[in-house]
């Protein structure tokens, strides 16, 4: 072998090498929920994929239930550079100043799932992830939960039941809207204050997917549960747009391709995961789960319905209207 082809060989062998001798590129991923709900285990399934497809130049840690943010500061924090990637839910947007996304509030918006991910996979989802753009953050995915129920130590059945009640609501105008509308009186806070707060009796009730109250033993602390399925919840995997424009392309393909199982393995655990732990709740014998009738249903739909209304100067007419054609919404009589 010549000098000159020795050398070339050495330098390509020495290439992976100095690759490989690079820190990793590290992401902070923080999360407000418990490891073992849909949007935990598909944390960890993308740290699983990122890692594997990046050959170890990439390595994502995983914070969970709050463990270095609170649901504000979170948000805060990504906008920093303090940590990389959050997943945080879409009522978490309002406060940032992007009220759109509260059209996902919307009371009695989603007759199922597919309705909900019309939305997400279509024009209008996309829309709103370029009006985060502007402040500092690139969204990545849509992760489904599913649909919420509320808790109480009464059992909620007409919407009567609510009077005077203090349920914890996400910070979203929407969702203040639709407590008040119930004759409730809506406590916004953070997610991990939520079980003590619920304990103590500084508020009666929440709503939330039965993944969320499960983990989080909510069930301990509240005796009657209405499978109402009003509102639904799911998330934003987003990311500071700095650091991830910043990346390099063979990387950032790789998170690319991580980040899209990823969401296609939440989106699919979502229902059973919640159908799980509905079944944990109520074996535990700790709450009563009320499947309501039809007839109280109405109900709650009439008193609810008017928040549509009431928050289109909010949320947008025109983003309500795109909501309801991709969802296939039809107001209920
Ligand atoms: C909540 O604050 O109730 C939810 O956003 C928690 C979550 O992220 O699922």
């Amino acid at each position: 072998m010549t000098h000159a082809r020795r050398r070339l060989l050495a330098a390509a062998l020495a290439l992976p090498l100095a690759a490989r001798a690079q820190a990793p590129i590290v992401i902070k991923f923080s999360h407000v929920v418990a490891p073992d709900t849909p949007k935990g285990k598909a944390a960890q399934r993308f740290k699983e994929l990122a890692e594997a497809r990046t050959g170890g130049r990439v390595k994502i840690e995983l914070y969970p239930n709050s463990q270095l943010y609170k649901d504000k500061e979170e948000m805060e924090a990504l906008q920093l550079g303090s940590v990389q990637m959050l997943a945080p839910s879409l009522a978490k947007f309002g406060p940032l100043g992007v009220k759109e996304f509260e059209v996902f509030d919307l009371p009695f918006l989603f007759k199922d799932t597919a309705a909900f991910r019309a939305i997400t996979e279509g024009p209008l989802g996309a829309e709103l992830f370029r009006k985060l753009e502007p402040k500092g953050i690139k969204g990545l995915a849509y992760w489904d939960n599913g649909f919420q129920i509320m808790s109480a130590n009464r059992p909620l059945r007409q919407v009567s039941d609510f009077q005077g009640l203090k349920m914890r609501i996400q910070s979203s105008k929407v969702l203040d809207a639709q407590m008040r509308a119930l004759g409730a009186i809506p406590q916004v806070m953070a997610f991990s204050e939520l079980r003590q707060a619920l304990q103590t009796g500084l508020v009666d009730g929440t709503e939330n997917a039965p993944s969320n109250l499960y983990t989080q033993k909510i069930h301990e602390v509240q005796k009657h549960m209405t499978l109402s399925n009003h509102g639904h919840l799911a998330y934003a995997v987003i990311v500071n747009k700095k650091f991830w424009d910043g990346l390099p392309g063979d990387i950032r393909g790789a998170l690319e391709a991580a980040i899209k199982e990823a969401t296609a393995y939440a989106n699919a655990i979502a229902s059973t995961e919640n159908a799980a732990a509905l079944q944990g709740i109520q074996a535990s014998g700790r709450t009563t789960l009320h499947t309501p009738t039809p007839a109280e249903m109405n109900e709650w739909k009439k008193a609810l319905m008017p928040v549509h209304q009431e928050m289109a100067p909010r949320v947008g007419k025109a983003t309500i209207a795109a909501a309801y054609k991709a969802a296939g919404f039809v107001a209920p009589d």
